[in-house]
């Protein structure tokens, strides 16, 4: 199956099957775009007050606060929790979640995914550590994103340790040649660039994620042949990742910008199922970006 679907993913994720996904990466937009503010206010009894209210007396008004961030945020825990409600039921009994979200945002999600899953099927923060862009000295400048790692089963998941990529050794000379030319399995904290600007992995979507860190991801928790579901998909680069290791995959937004992307990304793979989307005046056309492997 490779599969790419033009659709909401709620919809999506409601008709598969239980049980039947052995790995799930998503990356979703942490507001769901409906800024609601509600501003509180205070009102005190004042000769000059703004308000007169019964038998004439007149009230003062005071903004305390304009709530616009947390509003948002809490549209986003409600929008989020159906669908990882739905994505706990269609993992596989062996199966993994893995996260990705903001700094901003991952004490609340934690919260929510450990409610869904039990804390004990927590099994990793990932700290993916990148250096670009501009640098705040008004505090420690942020250049992290939080994956948070759950399996439905602790003492049952796919962890393929052997065949990750590995790392250089900070201090090569303390542990031998041998070891220091095999290189030591990666911690959970990743230091990975972002999609270069000008570099050819770049598919012009806004937020796409680099492919070395899905890469990563899909090697250690999906064995060949098993299929990989991203319902925010994006630019897609789960689905290159997967394609790249021999893994299929289902792939799901709603935005007609990601299935542009998509088809431009996928043009050279053979294969792939659209639904809901027309690919062919984009797979074809000269120029087409070929899939970045
Ligand atoms: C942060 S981006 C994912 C980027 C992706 N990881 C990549 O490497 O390109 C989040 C995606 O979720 C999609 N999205 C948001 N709400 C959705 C919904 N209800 N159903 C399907 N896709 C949705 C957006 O259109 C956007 O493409």
């Amino acid at each position: 199956m490779r599969e790419i679907i033009f659709a909401d993913n709620l919809q999506i994720l409601q008709s598969l099957e239980s049980g039947s996904v052995p790995l799930i990466y998503i990356d979703p937009p942490f507001n769901t775009g409906r800024v609601q503010s509600r501003t509180q206010i205070r009102t005190i009894r004042s000769a000059d007050g703004d308000r007169v209210v019964f038998q004439g007396h007149r009230y003062q008004t005071t903004r305390i606060a304009t709530r616009a961030f947390n509003d948002t945020f809490d549209d986003f825990l409600a929008f989020i929790e159906p669908r990882l409600v739905e994505a706990y039921r269609v993992l596989a009994p062996n199966g993994s979640l893995y996260f990705h979200i903001d700094y901003r945002e991952v004490h609340y999600c934690k919260v929510l995914l450990d409610s869904i899953f039990g804390r004990d099927c927590f099994l990793n923060e990932i700290i993916w550590a990148y250096d670009y862009g501009a640098r705040t000295n008004k505090r420690w400048p942020a250049k992290h994103d939080n994956i948070l790692l759950y399996v439905k089963n602790p003492t049952n998941y796919i962890f393929n340790s052997e065949d990750v990529d590995r790392e250089p050794y900070m201090a090569p000379g303390l542990v031998g040649p041998e070891k220091a030319s095999r290189g030591k399995l990666p911690t959970d904290t990743w230091w990975h660039t972002i999609v270069s600007p000008n570099g050819k992995e770049k598919t012009g979507y806004p937020t796409q994620k680099p492919l070395g860190v899905l890469r990563r991801i899909v090697t250690a928790s999906s064995n060949p042949g098993d299929v990989v579901l991203d319902f925010f998909a994006g630019s897609g680069t789960t689905g290159a990742a997967a394609a790249e290791i021999g893994r299929k995959f289902l792939l799901v937004d709603n935005n007609e910008e990601a299935l542009i992307t998509m088809a431009k990304r996928f043009a050279t793979l053979h294969g792939i199922c659209f639904k809901n989307f027309d690919p062919s005046p984009y797979s074809h056309t000269i120029g087409a970006q070929p899939l970045l492997l």
